[in-house]
């Protein structure tokens, strides 16, 4: 369990922190991520997930620490750590007075894709998406399940070894959502892409990663296999849930923890009877 991983880091943490005044939101974090892996950073609200994120795609300044990614520096070596990674924001990033083909034009000539590739790159991507019949419809008519596979194809334009998305599930119906892992998940086996992500749903987070790591005010609490973590609290019927229960309420009073374990209980009671 904890940091041990198979294969080389693509990326690497270093104490990494980042204070907003006299708050620490991400707290000396320490964490190594495989070249080819699907890995979780979840957490509660304000756990620090985005800000850690903010940081690893050079958009926000650590305190302190550093990290590495594709063995560049987040801090001494931020533009070539820009050319290895793609991010999909928590919020929105498309442009919705465009196209999808305007969009990811624009993140072509963006990522200064050659004028002779820029087209096949595009069509590619939008196939790949599975949006090349929506390609000249605005974005103002896609449904939240085709927006968010729109900005991963604009992520995806240089293709970059790591791919960050912030929450790339958030508010999307059963359906598209599992659309969007298929995609992501397509992504990691055709070209080889390291995806860091975050979610709030744990099922999902089961399912599809190979490893995940709890983060609970701004510090790491634990990070293996789904199913490691799961064992971890010996009990056979653990779900990550219980998990993200155990770790978030580690660090919380007396109090609140035992509130938390009395509405589990009541739900897993009722789950029962049905
Ligand atoms: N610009 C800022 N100024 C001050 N505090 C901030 C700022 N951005 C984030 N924070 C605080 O830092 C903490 C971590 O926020 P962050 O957005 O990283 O959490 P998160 O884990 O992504 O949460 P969520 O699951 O809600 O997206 C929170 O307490 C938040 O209020
Ligand atoms: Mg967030």
């Amino acid at each position: 369990m904890q940091n041990a991983i198979v294969g080389k880091p693509i990326l690497e943490t270093h104490d990494l922190t980042r204070k907003y005044g006299e708050f620490v939101a991400v707290d000396h974090l320490n964490i190594a991520v495989a070249a080819g892996e699907i890995f979780a950073l979840l957490g509660p609200n304000g756990a620090g997930k985005t800000t850690a994120i903010k940081m690893l795609t050079t958009l926000l300044p650590a305190t302190s620490g550093d990290a590495t990614i594709a063995g560049f520096s987040i801090t001494h070596d931020p533009s070539n750590v820009r050319a290895s990674i793609g991010y999909v924001p928590q919020l929105i990033s498309v442009d919705g007075t465009l196209t999808g083909y305007e969009n990811l034009l624009l993140f072509a000539k963006l990522y200064g894709l050659p004028r002779v590739e820029r087209k096949t790159r595009i069509a590619e991507s939008l196939e790949f998406m599975g949006l090349t019949e929506a390609a000249h419809k605005s974005v103002h008519d896609y449904s939240g399940g085709m927006i968010r596979r729109l900005e991963i194809a604009q992520s995806m334009m240089h293709r970059p070894a790591l791919l960050f998305l912030d929450e790339p599930t958030v508010g999307l119906d059963p359906i598209a959502r599992n659309l969007v892992w298929e995609h992501i998940v397509e992504l990691q086996k055709t070209f080889g892409t390291t995806i860091l992500l975050t979610t709030h749903l744990m099922e999902e987070a089961d399912e599809l990663c190979d490893r995940v790591a709890f983060l609970s005010r701004g510090k790491l609490s634990v990070v293996g296999t789904p199913q490691e973590l799961k064992n971890s609290l010996g009990d056979p019927n653990a779900t990550l849930e219980d998990v993200f229960i155990h770790y978030a309420t580690e660090s919380l009073d007396a109090d609140t923890r035992s509130t938390y374990r009395t509405i589990k209980q009541t739900r897993n009671m009722a789950a029962r009877i049905g």
